[in-house]
């Protein structure tokens, strides 16, 4: 199924030209399906072009996904270089919670791509805010993601965005939520493990992609989508700065979509 937003969720969508359009997949596989589709149509593309990476689990599929194309040499990754939004802090690259590890694990160890161009920011850095300020500035220097895949948190976070009566745009050090923490727990020992802070991508550095692909798989992640789709953009629900882009993609499962 695939739509505009204006016509599915707001009769009214305040006289802008919305165009999220919104693909509801029947399940799991087909959204890791779809969304390899759309992130392997901007490589084959832009052969040398800028992916922005997400982690967590609704994207691992897609991952996989897009090992099998490479494999296949359906996609080829050489000349490809990726930023991924956020990475805990502090937290070191060989830590087996890392969203470094996480990415070498899912992606990068499998497919030709050119390690030194695969970009995290960097959880062992002794500076969080020169590393926040260092890795702006690169993402920047690159023009920004030609495509920017992100998860939803179920408080509507994105990266590390947290609901907040703010929001900071540019990449900067946060503290988690309790509800981010108690999300991320089931990956760590205990959550008095999960890390309290971390270094993220900011809304303006995410909203500089040129295309972007948000995937949510499950009821649970139902109310933030939702809130999302209202087309209004507030504090309390990072996704909701997504309506501010003009080339977004939700793909979502029916169970997330329905709830
Ligand atoms: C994490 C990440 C986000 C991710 C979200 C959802 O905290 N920082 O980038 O989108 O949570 O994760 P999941 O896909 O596991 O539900």
């Amino acid at each position: 199924m695939r739509f505009p937003l204006a016509e599915a969720i707001n009769p009214n969508p305040f006289e802008r030209n919305n165009t999220m359009e919104v693909i509801v997949c029947k399940n799991y596989d087909e959204v890791s399906a779809k969304s390899a589709e759309i992130v392997a149509a901007v490589i084959k593309a832009k052969p040398n072009g800028v992916l922005g990476l997400a982690t967590g689990s609704t994207p691992e599929g897609m991952y996989a996904k897009l090992v099998e194309m490479n494999k296949k040499g359906e996609i080829d990754f050489s000349g490809i270089t990726t930023v991924n939004l956020d990475e805990y802090y502090p937290i070191s690259p060989e830590n087996d919670q890392s969203y470094r590890y996480f990415m070498n694990k899912n992606l990068f160890d499998h497919v030709n791509i050119d390690k030194a161009k695969t970009n995290v920011p960097n959880g062992a850095a002794p500076d969080g805010d020169a590393e926040a300020a260092r890795y702006e500035a690169y993402v920047r220097s690159l023009g920004g993601a030609d495509i920017q895949v992100l998860g939803i948190g179920r408080n509507g976070h994105i990266a590390f965005n947290e609901p907040d009566t703010e929001l900071v745009p540019v990449t900067h050090v946060t503290s988690l939520t309790e509800d981010t923490i108690d999300a991320n727990a089931r990956f760590f020992a205990s959550a008095a493990d999960v890390p309290t802070h971390a270094l993220t991508m900011g809304m303006g550095t995410i909203l500089s992609a040129k295309k972007i692909i948000i995937l949510a798989n499950g009821k649970n992640k139902h109310d933030a989508v939702m809130q999302m789709l209202k087309g209004t953009v507030t504090t309390s629900c990072p996704a909701s700065f997504l309506n501010l882009h003009d080339d977004v993609i939700l793909v979502c499962d029916e169970a997330c979509y329905n709830g």
